[in-house]
C-alpha cells in the first residue's frame, strides 16, 4: 500500500528518543522532509546523522518546549526549513507524577501548551497543504483509571477532546485531526525500562493486564501513528484510536 507521503513535510516534537524516533525514522524511510527537536543538543546532532538520507531533508535543532516563544521561533524555523508543513506530530510529555502543583503546572506547560500552540502557530501551513494532518501523542491513561489520580492522566484525556474539537473547526480545511493513545511501549532508556527496575511488582501488576502478556515497541507503535497521519487515512478525523495489545478494558463502543 501506498501511504501518500513521499515529498510531504512532518514536523515532530521529542524525537531524539522513544516515540518521537521511531516515528521520525519511520517518516524518512517513507520519503518524508521531517523537522524534529528535543532539549538536548548533542542527541538532536546525533539523531540528525543517524537518520538523514540524500533524498530527504532532515532539520533538527535543540529546544525546550516548554518555553513558548523560543518553541514558536523554532517551529517557524523549522516549517521555513522544509518549505512548509503538511504534518504535525506534538510528541513531548512532561511525563508523570504526583508531586501536587508542580505536575500540574509541568503538564499543562508541555504536553497541552505545545501542542496548542503548535497548533495553532502551524495551521495555515497546514491548511495551505491540501492534505494536512495533525497526530496528538495521548495515553490509555485518559480513558482508564490508572494506578493514581496524576495530572499526565487528566491532561492527557485534555487533549483527547481538544483534538476531536479540533477536528470539527478544521476539518473544512482539509486538515485531519487526530489522537493516538498507546499503551505500555517498552524499549531502552524508556519510562518502562525504569519502572522494571525500580517498581518490579508494579511492573508485573501492568504486565499480568495486556492479555498476550508483553508492551508494544516503538516501531509498533510508530506505525500506527505514520498511518494515521498519512494520506493514506483519508476518512480518519476525530478519532481517538487506542492501540494498546489490549491492556484497557472498556467496550469502546
Ligand atoms: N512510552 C510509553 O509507554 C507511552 C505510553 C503512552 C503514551 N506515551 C506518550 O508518547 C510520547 C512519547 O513518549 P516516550 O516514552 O517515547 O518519551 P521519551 O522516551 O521520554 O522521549 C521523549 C523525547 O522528547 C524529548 N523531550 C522531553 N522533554 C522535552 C521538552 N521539554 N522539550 C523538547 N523535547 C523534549 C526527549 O529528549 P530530551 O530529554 O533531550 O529533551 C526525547 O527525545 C509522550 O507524549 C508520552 O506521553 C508513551
Amino acid at each position: 500500500m501506498d501511504l501518500g507521503l513521499r515529498g510531504k513535510r512532518a514536523i515532530v516534537t521529542g524525537a531524539t528518543k522513544g516515540i518521537g524516533r521511531g516515528v521520525v525514522e519511520l517518516l524518512v524511510a517513507e520519503g518524508v522532509n521531517v523537522a524534529f527537536c528535543a532539549r538536548t543538543p548533542e542527541e538532536v546532532a546525533q539523531a540528525v546523522e543517524a537518520v538523514k538520507r540524500p533524498d530527504v531533508e532532515v532539520f533538527g535543532e535543540a529546544v525546550n518546549v516548554r518555553d513558548g516563544e523560543a518553541y514558536k521561533a523554532w517551529l517557524e524555523r523549522a516549517a521555513t526549513a522544509l518549505g512548509g508543513c503538511d504534518i504535525f506530530i506534538p510528541g513531548v510529555s512532561g511525563g508523570g507524577g504526583m508531586d501536587s502543583e508542580k505536575n500540574w503546572v509541568r503538564n499543562f506547560e508541555i504536553d497541552m501548551l505545545h501542542t496548542v500552540r503548535g497548533c495553532e502557530a502551524l495551521m495555515p501551513h497546514l491548511e495551505k497543504s491540501g492534505s494536512g494532518s495533525i497526530v496528538i501523542i495521548g495515553s490509555t491513561n485518559a480513558v482508564e483509571t490508572f494506578a493514581a489520580p496524576m495530572a499526565y492522566n487528566a491532561i492527557k484525556a485534555g487533549l483527547i477532546t481538544y483534538s476531536k474539537q479540533l477536528s470539527q473547526y478544521v476539518g473544512k480545511k482539509a486538515v485531519r485531526v487526530n489522537t493516538v493513545s498507546p499503551g505500555p511501549i517498552y524499549f531502552e532508556g524508556g519510562a518502562w525500562e525504569m519502572i522494571k527496575g525500580t517498581q518490579a511488582k508494579f511492573f508485573d501488576s501492568i504486565m499480568k493486564q495486556i492479555p498476550c502478556g508483553r508492551m508494544g515497541t516503538v516501531e509498533e507503535i510508530a506505525r500506527i501513528i505514520v498511518f494515521i497521519a498519512s494520506p493514506a487515512s483519508s476518512l480518519v478525523t476525530g478519532a481517538n484510536i487506542v492501540a494498546d495489545n489490549g491492556f484497557t478494558k472498556r467496550v469502546q463502543l
